[in-house]
C-alpha cells in the first residue's frame, strides 16, 4: 500500500516513525508493506522520518498520482483539509484523518462522498490518540444499546484541573495554563482546549457513533475550565469528589443530551483518577455494562498509532469501501436542551457572615423544591463565609432559576458558582 502524508507536523513525524520502526510486523499484521510515497505539506520538513522522502508544497496533486492508495490527511483546519479530503475521495481514493473539527462539522457530507466513490474515510485517530475508542464503538460494542458515554476528552484541560487541584501551594488557572504551555501539552492559542470546543468536536463523534445520529456538532452544549476557582477543589475533596471536565452524550432513547462541562466526579469512579494529559471514556450499555478506556490523547506516537491502525484496517479490508462506515437510524433522536437535564449540583455561594443568612440560603432552595445532598460553611475574611453545597439530582432549568433568586438574596456576594455533579 502506497500512501500520501499531507500534513509534516507532530502526527505526520508519528505515523513515518512508526511505519519505520515497525515495518516488519506491519507487514506481517496487514499482508503487504506501507510505503510513503510522498510528503505533501505548505514547508517541507527539515529533520525526522519525512526529511528525505518526495515532497511536494502542493498538497491537492497527491489526489491524482496513481502511486497512491491511501491519501492521510494531519494538517488540520476546516477549509484545506476539507478540499483535500474531497478531492482525494472524489478521485477514488481512501482517506485516514485524525481531524475532529472536519468530522464533528462537515464529517456526513464528507461519508456521504466516500460511500459514492466506493472508498473508505477513517478517522480513528480524531478522538482521544490512542485510545481505540471509535473501534470500540463500531466493532466491540456493535451489538450493544449504549445508554451514555462519559469521557475525558482533551488532555489539556485535564493537565490544568489535575495541577490546580494538587496539594500544596493552590495555583491559579493562568499560572497552571502557563506551565502547560511551557511544557508543550496546551497549544500556543489555548482557546480551544480551555473553551471545551475541542472536547466537543470529539463529543459530537462520539455521540454519533453511540447512537447512529448525524453528526451534531453545533447542538453540543459547551462549557470550558476557565471559570474553575481554587476554592472549588477544596470543596470538592471535603465532599468526595474531584473536579473533571467532560464529554457527555446520553440517551433515553427517544431524547439526546450532548454537552461537554467540568463536573464533580465521585472520587469512587474510575474517571476521577484519569489525571495529567491522560484521556478516558466510559460507555455504559445494556449489554456490556461499563466499558472503561484510558490512555495518552494525544502526541506524535499515540496519534500516529491510531492512524497506521486505520491503514492496517485498510489493507486488511483490500481498500474496498469500509463496513465501519458511520450508520444513521432514520429518527433523528430529539436534542435535550441542557436546562431540561438532569443532575445534582454544587454551588459555591459568598455570603455575609451574619445570623440567619445559612437559613435563608436554604429556604430558597427549599422554595424551589431543591434537596440537598451536603452543605458547609467556611469563614472569610471581611465577615464573609463561603457556603459550599451538592444538591440532589434536580433538573438544570430549576437551579438556574434558583441560583438568580439568591443572587438577588441582600446577604448574598457576588456571582454564585455552579457545577455539575457526575
Ligand atoms: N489539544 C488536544 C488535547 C490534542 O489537549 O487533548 C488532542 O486532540
Amino acid at each position: 500500500m502506497k500512501i500520501a502524508i499531507c500534513g509534516a507536523g507532530t502526527v505526520g513525524t508519528g505515523v513515518a516513525q512508526i511505519l519505520h520502526d515497525n515495518a516488519d510486523l506491519i507487514k506481517l499484521r496487514g499482508g503487504e508493506a506501507i510505503e510513503i510515497a510522498v510528503v505533501a505539506s505548505r514547508r517541507p520538513p527539515s529533520e525526522g522520518p519525512l526529511a528525505d522522502l518526495e515532497f511536494t508544497s502542493d498538497l491537492i496533486s497527491v489526489c491524482g498520482r496513481s502511486d497512491v492508495d491511501v491519501v492521510v490527511e494531519l494538517m488540520g483546519g476546516t477549509t484545506d483539509a476539507k478540499h483535500l479530503i474531497e478531492t482525494s475521495l472524489r478521485a477514488g481514493k481512501s482517506v485516514v484523518t485524525a481531524n475532529k473539527a472536519l468530522i464533528a462539522e462537515h464529517g456526513d457530507d464528507l461519508f456521504e462522498i466516500a460511500a459514492k466513490h466506493d472508498v473508505s474515510l477513517k478517522f480513528e485517530a480524531s478522538v482521544a490518540g490512542s485510545i481505540p475508542i471509535i473501534k470500540v464503538l463500531q466493532e466491540s460494542l456493535a451489538g450493544a444499546r449504549i445508554g451514555w458515554i462519559a469521557g475525558i476528552i482533551n488532555g489539556t484541560a485535564n493537565f490544568i484541573l489535575t495541577e490546580m487541584a494538587s496539594e500544596g501551594v493552590s495555583r491559579s488557572f493562568d499560572t497552571v495554563l502557563a506551565e502547560a504551555q511551557a511544557l508543550g501539552y496546551a497549544e500556543a492559542d489555548p482557546t480551544f482546549d480551555i473553551d471545551g470546543t475541542d472536547a466537543a468536536h470529539k463529543l459530537a463523534i462520539l455521540g454519533a457513533l453511540a447512537f447512529d445520529q448525524p453528526l451534531r456538532f453545533d447542538q453540543v452544549h459547551i462549557e470550558g475550565i476557565a471559570e474553575i476557582d481554587p476554592s472549588d477543589f477544596k470543596f470538592a475533596k471535603a465532599f468526595g469528589y474531584r473536579i473533571k471536565h467532560l464529554g457527555v452524550a446520553r440517551s433515553s432513547g427517544e431524547s439526546l443530551e450532548m454537552a461537554v462541562y467540568p463536573c464533580l466526579v465521585s472520587t469512587a469512579a474510575m474517571l476521577s483518577g484519569i489525571d495529567g494529559v491522560l484521556n478516558g471514556v466510559l460507555v455504559s450499555s445494556e449489554a456490556a455494562g461499563e466499558t472503561f478506556c484510558c490512555g495518552a490523547g494525544a502526541g506524535a506516537g499515540p496519534t500516529g498509532n491510531a492512524v497506521v491502525a486505520d491503514l492496517i484496517d485498510l489493507q486488511r479490508q483490500g481498500l474496498r469501501p469500509g463496513s465501519d462506515a458511520p450508520r444513521r437510524t432514520d429518527e433523528s433522536l430529539k436534542m435535550l436542551r441542557p436546562e431540561e437535564t438532569e443532575a445534582g449540583f454544587y454551588l459555591r455561594i459568598t455570603v455575609e457572615d451574619r445570623p440567619g443568612v445559612m437559613s435563608g440560603i436554604t429556604t430558597v432552595l427549599a422554595d424551589f423544591g431543591i434537596s440537598l445532598d451536603k452543605i458547609m460553611q467556611e469563614d472569610a475574611a471581611n465577615h464573609r463565609a463561603t457556603i459550599a453545597l451538592v444538591t440532589d439530582s434536580i433538573v438544570q432549568g430549576v437551579v438556574e432559576q434558583a441560583v438568580a433568586k439568591l443572587e438577588q438574596h441582600d446577604a448574598v456576594l457576588g456571582k454564585i458558582q455552579k457545577i455539575r455533579v457526575f
